[in-house]
């Protein structure tokens, strides 16, 4: 039984897809053995805790720097025996030395078809760009800020008469689809990371 952290800090409904997706059995030989959040009130974190998952809150305040915070989350990862680490809306940009300490064991969903409109509001970057088509990315984290190798993309038509809202809504159902997808692919071990490529083993 292969064991997911989930880190999150608001909604979380990308934890959800995945937790649904272990439920259903669309994701298998896998549990999700924490949940981390950096926000108390995080609504994710008060769904893990209705459905009994050890859910951690792990405030920041009470650390003097980045770093501090990262190794606490590497300590609980590592009693946990983590397998594979989610963000999922997690709002903390996560230093080199978490990185390192989960190579290519932690991945990350972003609202955009990277590498266009990383960062913050990818929605509304993409509106304003006036781009046609955009989207939602899993890749693997590295040290930049959404640049790792890329998983799995779906791409989203942008309408007309879009807002950030309506677009990001829209985006989400596919969020909700390919994260899951990419989480049972690295739990089969289906994927291979070559450079900056990740080469999908079809097996089955
Ligand atoms: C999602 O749009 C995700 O792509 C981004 O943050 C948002 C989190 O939403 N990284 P939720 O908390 O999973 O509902």
């Amino acid at each position: 039984m292969k064991k997911i952290a989930v880190l999150l800090s608001g909604r979380g409904s990308n934890f959800k897809a995945i937790y649904s997706a272990i439920e259903s059995g669309e994701i298998k030989n896998a549990e999700i053995a924490v949940v981390i959040s950096d926000k108390k009130d995080a609504k994710g974190l008060v769904f893990a805790v209705e459905k009994n998952l050890n859910a951690v809150f792990v405030d920041p305040k009470n650390f003097n720097d980045r770093l501090s915070y990262d190794l606490y989350l590497v300590d609980i990862l590592k009693k946990n025996n983590i397998d594979l680490v989610c963000l999922a809306g997690f709002m903390r940009i996560i230093t080199p030395e978490f990185v390192d300490a989960f190579k290519n064991r932690i991945i990350n969903i972003h609202p955009s078809l990277l590498p266009s409109f990383p960062g913050l509001h990818a929605q509304k970057q993409a509106l304003e760009y006036g781009v046609k088509f955009t989207g939602c990315t899993v890749h693997f984290v590295d040290a930049k800020i959404d640049n790792g190798p890329i998983i799995l993309q779906e791409a989203v038509m942008v309408k007309e008469d879009d807002t950030e809202d309506s677009l990001s809504e829209r985006i989400l159902k596919y969020e909700h689809k390919i994260y899951p997808e990419a989480v049972n692919l690295f739990i089969e071990g289906k994927l291979v990371i070559e450079g900056r490529k990740v080469r999908l083993i079809n097996n089955q």
